[in-house]
């Protein structure tokens, strides 16, 4: 133990990060060996170019960047490809993969967020809403669509209890594959590493892009290419309108001519100039993602001739992403860039003796992000979903993206699926459906779906104001 520590030490006085040490004279055996270990795993070069830098990014040249080209909803091309897509399905070549390692500190429920109840009127919780996607779509294709969820070492454990407690939504767990992704040390806004605990530094989930690195450092690339996988359908935990199987949108990406059918994304148009997403954009013949603070104002607000705002494509984080970019990707040393944020993280008072959980931002946590990998593809597609069909994400507690204004979206959707097949939907001036309503997709995985039902006379005539249904 002693020349263990003893490297560590000269390697963390050469960086000026011995402070982490500090505590060694007053901990236990299992507490050193917990830290050495912890130590040994950064990769010391790196958190001191990255605490030393501005950004890990590609630099963008706002001269040149042009709005990335996209096929629009109802584009007649798309119904040949939802013929391949489901050819895929079929063959049994498509994953679901969530990325729910993220802390949810801004919605701020205890536990893990795919545990939340999401629903507009039985408040099913988000892992069970996909779970029954999934299972519609494995009913409809005949085969298992595994599903991958990265988890983060801080909620890999509540998650898989959630799982376990709820008999793992009526899946087999040898086809719903957990795995934790990696972590990233914290730093102060001077650059110096920080302690959690005496014996723990503080860390975060390495962001979402960290999920590239996890799916082949997990095996779980290596299960999909053994179960003979070749596209993955990559969506976050916190959309509960995520079309997870979407034929279309798997055909198009795997099958298009001007498609690599390494990573495709879906998009819809922004709502206003102020709207936070992340923008695609065309720059040096790729694809690429600008978060929604990087985008200078002149060119978030720029507008075409007729007026529509010209970088409009939002990222709504729903990507088609092939097995064998993955692969590629991941080979030897990758990483995606890491983006630093100003964020509350708990550190060790040494005066009060105990972990403070600041009220303000007090460190710098690096993230990787997965619309990162776009330029690394050869080529890349983007497909427009609209809103209020696919995009009611839960990221709030109150306001925008919020369970409440989720809820609306859901009920939108919802009502205008069965409005199309003839049920009177209530309608508030704004044009929002003033009921709560759920479909579940045991019932209607997608809206054609409800055919079938409203020819057997099974769909209500109609919806009351302010009521709930569930169909
Ligand atoms: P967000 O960017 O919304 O972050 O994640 P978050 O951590 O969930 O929430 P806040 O910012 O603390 O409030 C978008 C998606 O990416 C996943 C999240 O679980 C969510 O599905 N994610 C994020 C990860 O899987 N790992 C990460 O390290 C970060």
């Amino acid at each position: 133990m002693h020349d263990r520590y003893e490297s560590i030490r000269q390697a963390l006085d050469a960086i000026g990060q011995t402070h982490i040490l500090r505590h060694w004279g007053s901990l236990q055996s299992s507490q050193r060996t917990d830290l050495l270990s912890q130590i040994e795993e950064l990769d010391l070069a790196m958190v001191t170019r990255l605490a030393s830098q501005a950004d890990d990014g590609a630099k963008v040249d706002f001269a040149t960047i042009e709005p990335a080209p996209f096929r629009a909803i109802g584009d007649a091309t798309l119904p040949s490809f939802r013929a391949a897509g489901e050819e895929l399905l079929r063959g049994g070549r498509v994953a679901a993969f969530t990325v729910a390692g993220g802390q949810g500190t801004r919605l701020g429920w205890r536990g893990p967020k795919g545990s939340y109840p999401a629903t507009v009127v039985t408040g099913k919780p988000l892992f069970r809403v996909f779970a029954e996607q999934i299972a519609a779509a494995e009913k409809r294709f005949g085969r298992v669509i595994p599903w991958y969820i990265m988890t983060s070492p801080i909620n890999d454990h509540d998650t898989r209890s959630f799982f376990q407690d709820n008999n793992w939504f009526g899946r087999s767990p040898r086809d719903t594959l957990l795995f934790p992704q990696g972590t990233m040390p914290s730093i102060t806004f001077d650059g110096k590493l920080m302690l959690e605990t005496p014996s723990m530094l503080a860390v975060n989930p390495d962001g979402h892009g960290g999920s590239l690195r996890a799916l082949a450092a997990s095996g779980a690339v290596e299960d999909m290419k053994g179960r003979g996988i070749e596209q993955i359908s990559y969506f976050q935990v916190d959309n509960p309108l995520v079309k997870i199987i979407d034929p279309a949108f798997i055909g198009l990406h795997a099958t298009a001519a001007d498609s690599s059918g390494e990573m495709s994304s879906k998009m819809v148009r922004k709502r206003d100039a102020a709207e936070k997403v992340g923008v695609f954009c065309h720059h040096a013949g790729k694809t690429i993602v600008l978060e929604y603070s990087d985008l200078p104002k002149s060119l978030s607000e720029a507008t075409d001739t007729s007026g529509m705002l010209r970088f409009a494509a939002g990222s709504v984080a729903i990507h088609a992403i092939s097995v064998a970019f993955v692969d590629r990707l991941t080979q030897g040393d990758f990483a995606l860039p890491f983006h630093r944020a100003k964020k509350k993280v708990p550190y060790y008072c040494d005066t009060a003796r105990c972990t403070i959980e600041p009220d303000a931002p007090n460190a710098i946590k690096f993230e990787a992000f997965i619309f990162d990998a776009l330029v690394l593809a050869s080529k890349s597609l983007l497909l427009e979903t609209s809103r209020v069909e696919e995009f009611a994400p839960i990221k709030n507690s109150t306001g925008e993206d919020s369970p409440s204004s989720s809820h609306q979206t859901q009920s939108n959707r919802n009502g205008a699926w069965l409005e199309r097949f003839g049920t009177q939907i209530p309608r508030r001036a704004n044009g929002d459906v003033d009921a709560r309503i759920e479909i579940s997709a045991a019932t209607a995985l997608f809206e054609d779906d409800l055919a079938g039902l409203a020819a057997a006379g099974q769909l209500p005539k109609r919806i009351a104001a302010d009521t709930d249904a569930v169909v």
